[in-house]
Protein backbone atom coordinates (compact mmCIF):
# COMPACT_ATOMS: atom_id res chain seq x y z
CA UNK A 1 0.00 0.00 0.00
CA UNK A 2 1.20 3.54 -0.45
CA UNK A 3 1.13 5.30 3.21
CA UNK A 4 1.40 8.71 4.48
CA UNK A 5 2.77 8.96 8.21
CA UNK A 6 2.02 12.57 9.57
CA UNK A 7 4.87 13.33 12.05
CA UNK A 8 6.40 10.39 10.43
CA UNK A 9 10.25 11.37 12.06
CA UNK A 10 9.16 11.15 15.73
CA UNK A 11 9.62 8.88 18.12
CA UNK A 12 6.32 6.43 17.37
CA UNK A 13 6.13 7.05 13.83
CA UNK A 14 9.78 6.25 12.83
CA UNK A 15 9.22 2.96 14.31
CA UNK A 16 5.74 2.36 12.48
CA UNK A 17 7.53 3.33 9.63
CA UNK A 18 9.82 0.66 9.89
CA UNK A 19 7.39 -1.83 10.79
CA UNK A 20 5.34 -0.57 7.23
CA UNK A 21 8.85 -0.35 5.38
CA UNK A 22 10.03 -3.77 6.13
CA UNK A 23 6.50 -5.37 5.14
CA UNK A 24 6.44 -4.09 1.74
CA UNK A 25 4.80 -1.08 1.45
CA UNK A 26 5.88 2.34 0.16
CA UNK A 27 5.93 5.28 2.87
CA UNK A 28 6.13 8.56 2.46
CA UNK A 29 6.76 10.57 5.91
CA UNK A 30 5.45 14.13 6.30
CA UNK A 31 6.91 16.15 9.05
CA UNK A 32 7.36 20.00 9.90
CA UNK A 33 10.54 18.32 12.51
CA UNK A 34 9.33 20.73 15.15
CA UNK A 35 10.11 18.03 17.74
CA UNK A 36 12.32 15.42 15.61
CA UNK A 37 15.47 15.75 13.40
CA UNK A 38 16.41 14.88 9.83
CA UNK A 39 18.87 12.30 11.45
CA UNK A 40 16.42 9.77 11.44
CA UNK A 41 15.94 9.58 7.65
CA UNK A 42 19.49 8.03 7.62
CA UNK A 43 18.51 5.81 10.06
CA UNK A 44 15.53 4.46 8.61
CA UNK A 45 17.75 3.54 5.47
CA UNK A 46 20.00 1.88 8.19
CA UNK A 47 17.60 -0.03 9.15
CA UNK A 48 15.27 -1.38 6.31
CA UNK A 49 17.52 -0.96 3.96
CA UNK A 50 14.84 1.25 2.05
CA UNK A 51 14.16 5.14 1.48
CA UNK A 52 10.96 6.64 2.64
CA UNK A 53 10.08 9.54 0.70
CA UNK A 54 10.24 12.70 3.26
CA UNK A 55 8.04 15.88 3.00
CA UNK A 56 9.35 18.90 5.61
CA UNK A 57 5.70 20.60 5.90
CA UNK A 58 3.46 21.34 8.61
CA UNK A 59 -0.32 19.47 8.54
CA UNK A 60 -1.95 22.25 8.60
CA UNK A 61 -0.50 23.62 5.08
CA UNK A 62 -3.93 21.85 3.74
CA UNK A 63 -2.66 22.47 0.03
CA UNK A 64 0.48 20.80 0.23
CA UNK A 65 -0.60 17.92 1.92
CA UNK A 66 -3.45 17.32 -0.56
CA UNK A 67 -1.03 17.68 -3.37
CA UNK A 68 0.75 14.97 -1.78
CA UNK A 69 -1.42 12.81 -1.09
CA UNK A 70 -2.55 13.23 -4.73
CA UNK A 71 0.78 12.90 -5.88
CA UNK A 72 1.91 9.19 -4.46
CA UNK A 73 -1.34 8.09 -4.37
CA UNK A 74 -1.82 7.48 -1.01
CA UNK A 75 -4.50 5.03 -0.03
CA UNK A 76 -4.00 5.65 4.09
CA UNK A 77 -2.59 7.51 6.08
CA UNK A 78 -1.32 7.56 9.46
CA UNK A 79 -1.66 10.50 11.98
CA UNK A 80 0.82 11.05 14.78
CA UNK A 81 1.61 14.59 14.12
CA UNK A 82 1.05 16.66 16.97
CA UNK A 83 2.27 18.28 20.39
CA UNK A 84 2.16 15.88 23.58
CA UNK A 85 3.38 17.69 26.67
CA UNK A 86 0.97 17.85 29.03
CA UNK A 87 2.68 20.61 30.99
CA UNK A 88 3.34 22.44 28.43
CA UNK A 89 -0.19 22.38 27.51
CA UNK A 90 -1.66 23.86 30.58
CA UNK A 91 0.75 27.00 29.58
CA UNK A 92 0.09 27.31 26.09
CA UNK A 93 -3.49 25.71 25.63
CA UNK A 94 -4.00 27.20 21.94
CA UNK A 95 -0.84 26.26 20.34
CA UNK A 96 -2.49 22.60 21.19
CA UNK A 97 -5.23 23.50 19.57
CA UNK A 98 -3.58 24.91 16.60
CA UNK A 99 -1.40 22.01 15.95
CA UNK A 100 -3.53 19.27 17.06
CA UNK A 101 -7.29 20.19 16.63
CA UNK A 102 -6.54 22.42 13.49
CA UNK A 103 -3.99 20.07 12.38
CA UNK A 104 -6.55 17.49 12.04
CA UNK A 105 -9.16 18.99 10.34
CA UNK A 106 -6.52 19.80 7.71
CA UNK A 107 -5.59 16.96 7.14
CA UNK A 108 -9.40 15.68 6.93
CA UNK A 109 -9.59 18.21 4.39
CA UNK A 110 -6.65 17.60 2.13
CA UNK A 111 -7.80 14.02 2.64
CA UNK A 112 -10.92 14.42 1.39
CA UNK A 113 -10.06 16.89 -1.61
CA UNK A 114 -7.59 13.76 -2.72
CA UNK A 115 -9.99 11.09 -1.92
CA UNK A 116 -8.40 9.27 0.90
CA UNK A 117 -10.60 7.83 3.59
CA UNK A 118 -8.76 5.86 5.47
CA UNK A 119 -7.11 6.86 8.90
CA UNK A 120 -5.33 5.39 12.20
CA UNK A 121 -5.26 8.31 14.40
CA UNK A 122 -2.68 8.57 17.21
CA UNK A 123 -5.12 8.36 20.34
CA UNK A 124 -4.11 8.41 24.32
CA UNK A 125 -5.37 6.85 27.38
CA UNK A 126 -5.44 10.27 29.09
CA UNK A 127 -9.02 10.18 27.35
CA UNK A 128 -10.08 7.66 30.18
CA UNK A 129 -9.10 10.81 32.65
CA UNK A 130 -9.38 9.41 36.26
CA UNK A 131 -9.87 5.24 36.17
CA UNK A 132 -13.34 4.79 37.45
CA UNK A 133 -12.51 0.67 37.13
CA UNK A 134 -9.05 -0.97 35.89
CA UNK A 135 -8.44 -2.00 33.58
CA UNK A 136 -9.74 0.58 31.10
CA UNK A 137 -11.61 -1.17 28.46
CA UNK A 138 -13.18 1.08 25.26
CA UNK A 139 -16.59 1.39 27.38
CA UNK A 140 -14.79 3.27 29.91
CA UNK A 141 -16.79 7.27 30.42
CA UNK A 142 -13.80 9.76 28.73
CA UNK A 143 -13.03 13.07 29.90
CA UNK A 144 -9.80 15.02 29.90
CA UNK A 145 -7.98 17.10 32.41
CA UNK A 146 -5.42 19.63 30.52
CA UNK A 147 -5.88 20.86 27.12
CA UNK A 148 -3.38 18.02 25.61
CA UNK A 149 -6.07 15.66 26.75
CA UNK A 150 -9.16 17.64 25.49
CA UNK A 151 -7.53 18.32 22.41
CA UNK A 152 -7.31 14.70 22.03
CA UNK A 153 -10.76 13.94 23.11
CA UNK A 154 -12.12 16.77 20.51
CA UNK A 155 -10.13 14.78 17.68
CA UNK A 156 -11.67 11.74 18.50
CA UNK A 157 -15.57 13.21 18.84
CA UNK A 158 -14.84 14.98 15.07
CA UNK A 159 -13.66 11.51 13.50
CA UNK A 160 -16.65 9.55 14.64
CA UNK A 161 -18.71 13.05 13.56
CA UNK A 162 -17.58 12.04 10.23
CA UNK A 163 -17.78 8.63 9.68
CA UNK A 164 -21.48 9.17 11.06
CA UNK A 165 -21.86 11.78 7.82
CA UNK A 166 -20.09 9.82 5.17
CA UNK A 167 -19.84 5.94 5.69
CA UNK A 168 -16.83 5.92 3.34
CA UNK A 169 -14.49 6.48 6.35
CA UNK A 170 -12.59 3.76 8.04
CA UNK A 171 -10.98 5.24 10.58
CA UNK A 172 -9.33 3.45 13.83
CA UNK A 173 -8.56 5.66 17.10
CA UNK A 174 -6.11 3.50 18.69
CA UNK A 175 -5.58 4.89 22.29
CA UNK A 176 -2.07 3.98 23.37
CA UNK A 177 -1.10 3.34 26.95
CA UNK A 178 2.62 4.13 27.91
CA UNK A 179 5.14 3.60 24.85
CA UNK A 180 8.61 3.07 25.97
CA UNK A 181 11.85 1.59 24.84
CA UNK A 182 13.57 1.49 21.67
CA UNK A 183 13.88 -0.34 17.67
CA UNK A 184 16.40 -3.51 18.30
CA UNK A 185 19.45 -1.96 17.00
CA UNK A 186 19.32 1.13 19.12
CA UNK A 187 19.40 3.72 15.94
CA UNK A 188 16.01 5.04 16.66
CA UNK A 189 14.56 5.92 20.22
CA UNK A 190 12.44 8.79 21.80
CA UNK A 191 14.65 11.98 22.46
CA UNK A 192 13.34 14.57 24.13
CA UNK A 193 14.09 18.21 23.80
CA UNK A 194 15.49 19.08 27.27
CA UNK A 195 14.72 17.90 30.60
CA UNK A 196 12.32 14.79 30.06
CA UNK A 197 9.25 15.11 31.72
CA UNK A 198 8.01 11.28 30.88
CA UNK A 199 9.50 8.71 33.04
CA UNK A 200 11.53 6.15 30.79
CA UNK A 201 13.48 8.33 29.07
CA UNK A 202 14.56 10.93 32.08
CA UNK A 203 15.53 7.25 34.08
CA UNK A 204 17.99 6.54 30.64
CA UNK A 205 19.74 9.81 31.47
CA UNK A 206 20.14 9.91 35.08
CA UNK A 207 21.45 5.47 34.70
CA UNK A 208 24.14 7.55 31.95
CA UNK A 209 25.15 10.02 34.68
CA UNK A 210 23.35 12.63 32.72
CA UNK A 211 20.92 13.82 35.46
CA UNK A 212 21.83 13.22 39.41
CA UNK A 213 18.69 11.36 40.06
CA UNK A 214 15.20 10.37 39.55
CA UNK A 215 12.45 11.83 41.73
CA UNK A 216 9.95 9.59 42.52
CA UNK A 217 6.91 11.52 42.39
CA UNK A 218 4.69 10.12 45.28
CA UNK A 219 5.12 6.64 47.42
CA UNK A 220 2.13 6.80 48.99
CA UNK A 221 -0.36 6.15 46.34
CA UNK A 222 -2.79 3.01 46.75
CA UNK A 223 -0.91 0.47 44.69
CA UNK A 224 1.74 -2.63 46.37
CA UNK A 225 4.64 -0.15 46.66
CA UNK A 226 2.87 3.38 46.81
CA UNK A 227 4.30 4.32 43.90
CA UNK A 228 2.24 5.29 40.53
CA UNK A 229 1.46 2.06 38.43
CA UNK A 230 1.07 2.28 34.58
CA UNK A 231 1.27 0.12 31.40
CA UNK A 232 4.23 0.30 29.53
CA UNK A 233 4.44 -0.90 25.94
CA UNK A 234 7.26 -1.30 24.16
CA UNK A 235 6.95 0.91 20.90
CA UNK A 236 7.86 -2.18 18.23
CA UNK A 237 5.10 -4.18 19.96
CA UNK A 238 2.81 -0.84 19.51
CA UNK A 239 4.22 -0.30 15.97
CA UNK A 240 2.88 -3.88 15.25
CA UNK A 241 -0.45 -2.86 16.53
CA UNK A 242 -0.14 -0.04 13.86
CA UNK A 243 -0.02 -2.82 10.83
CA UNK A 244 -2.35 -5.03 12.41
CA UNK A 245 -4.86 -2.36 12.72
CA UNK A 246 -4.14 -0.75 9.07
CA UNK A 247 -4.81 -4.65 7.62
CA UNK A 248 -7.59 -4.98 10.02
CA UNK A 249 -9.43 -1.89 8.67
CA UNK A 250 -9.65 -2.29 5.16
CA UNK A 251 -12.59 -4.60 6.40
CA UNK A 252 -14.37 -2.51 8.58
CA UNK A 253 -15.50 1.01 7.75
CA UNK A 254 -16.91 3.28 10.37
CA UNK A 255 -15.23 5.00 13.73
CA UNK A 256 -13.63 2.34 15.89
CA UNK A 257 -11.53 3.20 19.12
CA UNK A 258 -8.91 0.27 20.15
CA UNK A 259 -6.49 0.76 23.42
CA UNK A 260 -2.68 -0.65 22.83
CA UNK A 261 -1.60 -1.90 25.89
CA UNK A 262 -0.40 -4.79 27.48
CA UNK A 263 -2.69 -5.19 30.14
CA UNK A 264 0.07 -5.07 32.86
CA UNK A 265 0.85 -2.53 35.24
CA UNK A 266 4.15 -1.59 36.77
CA UNK A 267 5.05 0.97 39.25
CA UNK A 268 8.11 3.20 38.95
CA UNK A 269 9.87 1.31 41.23
CA UNK A 270 9.49 -1.76 39.14
CA UNK A 271 10.77 0.31 36.19
CA UNK A 272 14.21 1.79 37.98
CA UNK A 273 14.75 -1.86 38.94
CA UNK A 274 14.26 -3.41 35.43
CA UNK A 275 16.06 -0.93 33.86
CA UNK A 276 19.09 -1.20 36.53
CA UNK A 277 18.99 -4.75 35.85
CA UNK A 278 19.00 -3.77 31.56
CA UNK A 279 22.08 -1.48 32.05
CA UNK A 280 24.06 -2.49 34.76
CA UNK A 281 24.15 1.17 36.17
CA UNK A 282 23.03 2.51 39.30
CA UNK A 283 19.46 4.49 39.09
CA UNK A 284 19.86 6.77 42.47
CA UNK A 285 16.56 8.19 43.37
CA UNK A 286 14.96 9.86 45.88
CA UNK A 287 11.50 10.52 47.03
CA UNK A 288 9.55 13.39 45.81
CA UNK A 289 5.87 15.16 46.37
CA UNK A 290 3.17 13.60 44.01
CA UNK A 291 3.15 15.58 41.06
CA UNK A 292 -0.40 17.59 39.85
CA UNK A 293 -2.85 15.28 37.59
CA UNK A 294 -1.39 11.84 38.57
CA UNK A 295 -3.62 8.98 38.73
CA UNK A 296 -2.41 5.74 41.29
CA UNK A 297 -3.11 3.61 38.78
CA UNK A 298 -3.75 3.03 34.89
CA UNK A 299 -3.48 -0.17 32.73
CA UNK A 300 -5.36 -1.24 29.63
CA UNK A 301 -7.73 -4.21 29.11
CA UNK A 302 -6.05 -5.17 25.63
CA UNK A 303 -8.83 -7.69 24.76
CA UNK A 304 -10.16 -5.93 22.05
CA UNK A 305 -6.93 -5.48 20.32
CA UNK A 306 -6.56 -9.18 20.39
CA UNK A 307 -10.07 -10.25 19.41
CA UNK A 308 -10.48 -8.07 16.42
CA UNK A 309 -6.53 -7.35 15.28
CA UNK A 310 -5.28 -10.40 16.58
CA UNK A 311 -2.17 -8.46 17.76
CA UNK A 312 -1.03 -8.28 21.61
CA UNK A 313 2.18 -7.08 23.25
CA UNK A 314 4.93 -9.58 23.24
CA UNK A 315 7.92 -7.58 24.77
CA UNK A 316 8.54 -7.16 28.39
CA UNK A 317 10.31 -4.84 30.73
CA UNK A 318 13.69 -6.32 30.21
CA UNK A 319 13.33 -5.57 26.48
CA UNK A 320 11.97 -2.03 26.79
CA UNK A 321 14.82 -0.83 29.05
CA UNK A 322 17.36 -2.74 27.03
CA UNK A 323 16.72 -1.33 23.47
CA UNK A 324 16.31 1.93 25.55
CA UNK A 325 19.54 2.04 27.13
CA UNK A 326 21.28 0.54 23.79
CA UNK A 327 19.41 3.97 21.88
CA UNK A 328 20.89 6.28 24.48
CA UNK A 329 24.45 4.88 24.00
CA UNK A 330 24.35 4.30 20.15
CA UNK A 331 21.29 6.67 19.06
CA UNK A 332 20.67 9.43 21.39
P1 LIG B 1 6.95 13.02 18.72
O1 LIG B 1 6.94 14.44 19.16
O2 LIG B 1 8.22 12.25 18.83
O3 LIG B 1 6.44 12.91 17.21
C1 LIG B 1 5.51 13.80 16.66
C2 LIG B 1 6.05 14.27 15.31
O4 LIG B 1 5.12 15.16 14.72
C3 LIG B 1 7.37 15.03 15.43
O5 LIG B 1 8.29 14.49 14.50
C4 LIG B 1 7.00 16.47 15.07
O6 LIG B 1 8.06 17.14 14.43
C5 LIG B 1 5.79 16.28 14.19
N1 LIG B 1 4.83 17.38 14.19
C6 LIG B 1 4.25 18.00 15.26
N2 LIG B 1 3.41 18.96 14.86
C7 LIG B 1 3.40 18.92 13.50
C8 LIG B 1 2.70 19.66 12.51
N3 LIG B 1 1.86 20.63 12.84
N4 LIG B 1 2.93 19.36 11.20
C9 LIG B 1 3.80 18.37 10.85
N5 LIG B 1 4.50 17.66 11.76
C10 LIG B 1 4.30 17.92 13.07
O7 LIG B 1 5.77 12.28 19.52
P2 LIG B 1 5.43 10.74 19.61
O8 LIG B 1 5.74 10.29 20.98
O9 LIG B 1 5.99 10.02 18.45
O10 LIG B 1 3.84 10.81 19.51
C11 LIG B 1 3.16 10.62 18.28
C12 LIG B 1 1.67 10.77 18.52
O11 LIG B 1 1.27 9.81 19.51
C13 LIG B 1 1.25 12.13 19.06
O12 LIG B 1 0.03 12.49 18.46
C14 LIG B 1 1.06 11.89 20.55
O13 LIG B 1 0.12 12.77 21.12
C15 LIG B 1 0.54 10.46 20.55
N6 LIG B 1 0.81 9.78 21.83
C16 LIG B 1 2.08 9.66 22.29
C17 LIG B 1 2.33 9.04 23.51
C18 LIG B 1 3.73 8.91 24.06
O14 LIG B 1 3.90 8.58 25.24
N7 LIG B 1 4.78 9.13 23.27
C19 LIG B 1 1.25 8.53 24.25
C20 LIG B 1 -0.04 8.66 23.76
C21 LIG B 1 -0.25 9.27 22.53
C1 LIG C 1 2.03 11.24 30.72
C2 LIG C 1 0.86 12.16 30.55
C3 LIG C 1 -0.13 11.54 29.59
C4 LIG C 1 0.56 11.28 28.25
C5 LIG C 1 1.78 10.39 28.50
C6 LIG C 1 2.57 10.19 27.24
C7 LIG C 1 0.75 13.46 32.65
C8 LIG C 1 -0.03 13.73 33.88
N1 LIG C 1 0.28 12.46 31.85
O1 LIG C 1 1.54 9.98 31.21
O2 LIG C 1 -1.23 12.40 29.39
O3 LIG C 1 -0.32 10.62 27.35
O4 LIG C 1 2.63 11.00 29.47
O5 LIG C 1 3.18 11.36 26.81
O6 LIG C 1 1.73 14.10 32.37
N2 LIG C 1 7.28 9.67 37.22
C9 LIG C 1 8.17 9.85 38.26
N3 LIG C 1 9.25 10.68 38.04
C10 LIG C 1 9.48 11.31 36.84
C11 LIG C 1 8.55 11.09 35.79
C12 LIG C 1 7.45 10.28 36.02
O7 LIG C 1 8.02 9.32 39.36
O8 LIG C 1 10.47 12.06 36.70
C13 LIG C 1 6.14 8.75 37.45
C14 LIG C 1 4.78 9.41 37.30
O9 LIG C 1 4.33 9.97 38.50
C15 LIG C 1 3.92 8.21 36.82
C16 LIG C 1 4.91 7.35 36.02
O10 LIG C 1 6.21 7.75 36.45
O11 LIG C 1 3.49 7.47 37.94
C17 LIG C 1 4.80 7.55 34.52
O12 LIG C 1 4.91 8.94 34.22
P1 LIG C 1 5.03 9.49 32.72
O13 LIG C 1 6.10 8.74 32.00
O14 LIG C 1 5.15 10.98 32.78
O15 LIG C 1 3.66 9.04 32.05
P2 LIG C 1 2.14 9.35 32.48
O16 LIG C 1 2.06 10.29 33.60
O17 LIG C 1 1.47 8.02 32.67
Amino acid sequence: MNILLTGGMGYIGSHVAVVLLQAGHRVVLYDNLCNSGIGVLARLEQITGKTPVFIQADVRATKTLADVLKDHAVEAVLHFAGLKAVGESVKKPLDYYANNVEGTVSLLEAMLDAGTRTLIFSGSATVYGDPHYLPLDEAHPLSATNPYGRSKLHIEEMLRDLSVADPLWRVVCLRYFNPAGAHESGLIGERPMGVPNNLMPYIARVAAGELKELSVFGNDYPTPDGTGVRDYIHVMDLAEGHAAALAWLVRHPGWHAINLGTGQGYSVLDMVAAFTKASSRAVPYRIAPRRAGDVAACYADPGKALRELGWQARRGLLEMCGSAWKFQNLGA
